[in-house]
């Protein structure tokens, strides 16, 4: 049965599954299929971004969607595919196959239960190839297992990042400075989270020019300090404010469309 939003509740913590108790779950899939899944990574992020940046943004939309639409989001997976950034202290990566694995038992905990819907919002570029791998692998696993949600299993990478409206204000905000690594759009996400950062912020040096990724060593030569052609200075915290709220709006269209979805 195709699902629709169960509506906007005035708190996140009503709509966090690390509150609630199994048979509240229960009841929950009575009424709803979908649920969101907060998936980032733990990376550098240039030498004045914080390590957790993909993975505290992606929660805080994640919640933020999950408050406006109703639907259950799961604690966040806080660690994603980030070996290219292994040169850099403080990054702690999954290798492909293990992220691939992580992301396929949790679909299949999840539609073991009944849910049909599973929506990752994601902070990370590098966890994009991966995430489709194991949702075609969970496919297949529901289906040899019998699952009765086999045949409506229905998984979707929602990526905040890369929403129309956000890249749209992004490039508004930022022009080209904006970047593709420690963009200032992501920091100032995590700078209108966590007041603290902004004793970070500091003028940098132009960063090094967008361009291919490989393997650590030749990440770290290619872009010495982390970022990628972006200019995390001009990030502000009432600028995240906005995309906080410009991404959790798209996103909830997105949403909707997937759990009305046959
Ligand atoms: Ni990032």
């Amino acid at each position: 049965m195709p699902s629709t939003l169960p509506g906007e509740v005035s708190s996140s913590d009503a709509i966090r599954l690390a509150l609630r108790s199994w048979p509240e779950v229960d009841t929950y899939l009575e009424q709803c299929k979908g649920v969101i899944i907060p998936l980032g990574s733990t990376e550098q992020h240039g030498p004045t971004g914080a390590i957790g940046t993909d993975a505290l943004t992606a929660e805080a939309v994640a919640l933020e969607l999950g408050r406006r639409s109703g639907v259950l989001v799961t604690p966040a997976q806080a660690f994603g595919m980030a070996e290219h950034h292994l040169g850099f202290a403080g990054t702690m990566s999954l290798q492909p196959s293990t992220l691939m694995a992580v992301l396929h038992d949790l679909v299949l905990s999840l539609a073991t239960h009944g849910f049909e819907r599973i929506f990752v919002v994601n902070g990370h570029g590098g966890n994009i190839a991966t995430a489709k791998a194991a949702f075609a692998q969970a496919y297949g696993t529901a289906t040899s297992r019998d699952l009765p949600v086999a045949p409506r299993l229905r998984c979707r990478m929602a990526n905040w990042f890369m929403a129309g409206p956000v890249m749209q204000r992004a490039r508004e905000l930022y022009g080209n400075r904006e970047g593709q690594h420690a963009t200032p759009s992501e920091i100032a996400l995590t700078l209108h989270l966590h007041d603290s950062l902004m004793e970070k912020q500091r003028p940098l040096p132009e960063a090094a020019p967008c361009g291919s990724i490989h393997g650590p060593a030749d990440f770290r030569r290619r872009y010495p300090d982390g970022r990628m052609g972006s200019d995390p200075y001009l990030a502000k915290p009432d600028h995240g404010a906005e995309f906080l709220t410009t991404a959790a709006t798209a996103l909830r269209d997105d949403l909707e469309t997937f759990l009305a979805a046959a």
